[in-house]
């Protein structure tokens, strides 16, 4: 799927500047999320207590579910300081070493698309990890040796929407691991009007719900339509964003009542016109996608399997008839 997603849940630039703004900074300002958000602030109150690190932690899940910004609130809520970098920015092991050499006691490093960092680069975090200290090796061959340089108490904290492709022993050391889930419609509801009262947008209970409804469980994508649907309000009506305008704008942004988007609707085509409706293995629709089956399977079906278009079965993939529907299709009769 080369074609650039229609909403992709993926960070665009123009979000960059805005979403900054849109961030909740505090794990009580954070929507959602119960479960994660329940033990990260037991094991936060707790470190805080014993006055050591936070134990390293994983965040994982589908685009724009809020795994950067639990990395800003786990530092504002440790009272510590935030370096962010990001797998493929990390070239080489040295370039690992300098950033892990230049934390102080406590800082938050967050490391995002973790999954992204090459094997040369991830052998330093081991140590990092475990024994804060790196190994540096000096000289070369025979006579290379290595060095051990103690680091001080730090918390990794890493970010991945492909948690298949990390390996055992990088996983095995974080403390804490956790799942990000897509959003109730409530809770981009609730999402939807603190973002609208940070932007001083007016959007009524029925346009905050309208706009739920199709930001497919994303908030990145709730606070997007937030955003375009707003021009919409201002230049084609009076202001407001209510049901009307909502559903207006967004079927203009191609994005369904069901909230799926481009790549979701090709996804359900290809399983019902190229394959019957399946059952069909993973990899065989993602070839036919020309997508790799990790994305296919991390990425894009999760929403597709929670919201029923489709079912994991033991002989593959299934649409079902929510999927017809969706598509305007009848599902033929089963023998
Ligand atoms: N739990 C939440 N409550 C309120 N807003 C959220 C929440 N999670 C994410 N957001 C909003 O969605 C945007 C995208 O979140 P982000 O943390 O960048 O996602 P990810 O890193 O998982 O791709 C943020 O700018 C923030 O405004
Ligand atoms: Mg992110």
């Amino acid at each position: 799927m080369s074609e650039k997603r229609i909403i992709s849940a993926e960070l665009s630039p123009e979000d960059k500047a805005q979403e900054n703004s849109l961030r909740p900074k505090t794990l009580n300002e954070y929507i959602g999320q119960k479960k994660v958000r329940d033990n990260l602030s037991i094991y936060i109150k707790a470190a805080k207590e014993r006055g050591e690190a936070l134990d390293h932690v994983l965040l994982y899940g589908p685009p724009g579910l809020g795994k950067t910004t639990l990395a800003g609130i786990i530092a504002e809520e440790m009272g510590t300081r935030l370096k962010v970098t990001s797998g493929p920015a990390i070239e080489r092991p040295g370039e690992l070493a300098a950033i892990l050499s230049g934390l102080a006691e406590g800082d938050v490093l967050f490391v995002d698309e973790i999954h992204r960092l090459n094997r040369q680069v991830e052998e330093v975090l081991y140590p990092a990890m475990e024994d804060y200290a790196i190994d540096i090796i000096l000289g070369k061959g025979a006579t290379a040796k290595s060095i051990r340089l103690d680091l001080p108490p730090f918390t990794l904290v890493g970010a991945t929407t492909r948690a298949g492709l990390l390996s055992a022993p990088l996983r095995d050391r974080f403390g804490v691991v956790s799942h990000l889930e897509y959003y109730s419609e409530d809770e981009l509801k609730t999402i939807i009007k603190r973002s609208a009262g940070v932007l001083d947008v007016s959007i009524d209970e029925e346009g905050a719900h309208e706009l739920a409804k199709r930001s497919r469980g994303t908030p990145r994508l709730a606070n997007r339509f937030l955003k375009r649907v707003r021009d919409f309000a201002q230049i084609e009506f009076d202001g407001v964003i209510t049901a009307e305008v909502a559903d207006h704008a967004l079927s203009l942004l191609e994005v369904d009542k069901n909230g799926l988007d481009g790549n979701d609707r090709k996804i359900l085509l290809i399983l019902i016109d190229h394959f019957k409706g399946g059952p069909v293995g993973v990899d065989s629709l993602a070839a036919t996608l020309g997508e790799d089956p990790g994305t296919l399977e991390e990425v894009y079906e999760p929403y597709l399997i929670q919201k029923g278009f489709i079912n994991r079965t033991q002989r593959g993939r299934v649409a079902t008839a929510k999927a017809y529907d969706s598509l305007g299709r009848v599902m033929p009769e089963s023998e």
